[in-house]
């Protein structure tokens, strides 16, 4: 194992604002793909992709929601190519790179701290999110928006670093939403994360009720 790369440290000290957020993906772009994947073994797309994909059936409609560069979609294509996948993200560079692969039918700018009102309610059979409920990103108030536009009965798959788990709110939040009765919560797996570093995530997957 080696110290965490410089990159992903910055990443986890933006402080959820937007404009730092944007620019510092739009500098980081065009090398994500080879820094997350050779430099640090990241497996968020790969891990969330196969917990989202076993509780599919064979066609259905699907969001990646901070889409990123697109490793999610590619990764769920690869194990369901009848699957047809939205993306939204806040970083318009990193949208181009998921276009760019043309695994995605719509592909559009969205903050997911607020509210997705260019997306009606209870559309997507499935729901995944790797590498954004982390800190410095997306907190766990951006769990509401994806529950509204998710169907009932909708698995929404999500990792979270377990450095933002606690400390920011997540099991809390997870843990409400059940008690609360909006959400079955069907998984919650400590799973390696970036296998060439000593970080891990929660593999969490919760059923829309
Ligand atoms: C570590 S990358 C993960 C990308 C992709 N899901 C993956 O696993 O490779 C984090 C992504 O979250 C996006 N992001 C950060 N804050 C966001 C927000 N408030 N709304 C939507 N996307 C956001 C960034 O633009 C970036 O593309």
């Amino acid at each position: 194992m080696t110290d965490e790369n410089p990159l992903l440290k910055q990443a986890i000290s933006l402080s959820g604002d937007p404009d730092a957020i944007r620019k510092f993906y739009a500098d980081w772009a065009e090398t994500y793909d080879v820094d997350l994947l050779q430099t640090i073994g990241y497996v968020g797309p790969r891990i969330a992709a196969e917990a989202l994909v076993k509780r599919l059936p064979k066609t259905a409609l699907v969001l990646d929601a901070g889409c990123g560069t697109g490793l999610v979609g590619s990764e769920l294509i690869s194990r369901n190519s009848a699957l047809t996948i939205d993306g939204i993200d806040l970083t318009p560079a990193m949208l181009e790179y998921s276009r760019s692969r043309g695994t995605y039918r719509n592909l559009s700018q969205a903050d997911m701290m607020g509210s997705l009102s260019g997306i009606d309610d209870n559309i997507y059979d499935g729901i995944v999110s790797a590498g954004v409920f982390t800190n410095g990103h997306v907190g766990p108030e951006g769990i509401d928006e994806l529950l509204r536009i998710a169907k009932p009965g909708a698995p929404i798959v999500l990792t979270v670093r377990d450095s933002a788990w606690e400390a920011d709110g997540f099991k809390a939040t997870v843990e409400q939403l059940e008690q609360d009765g909006k959400t079955r919560t069907l998984e919650i797996t400590h799973c390696p994360y970036h296998t060439k570093e000593d970080v891990y995530c929660e593999l969490v997957v919760l059923e829309v009720v």
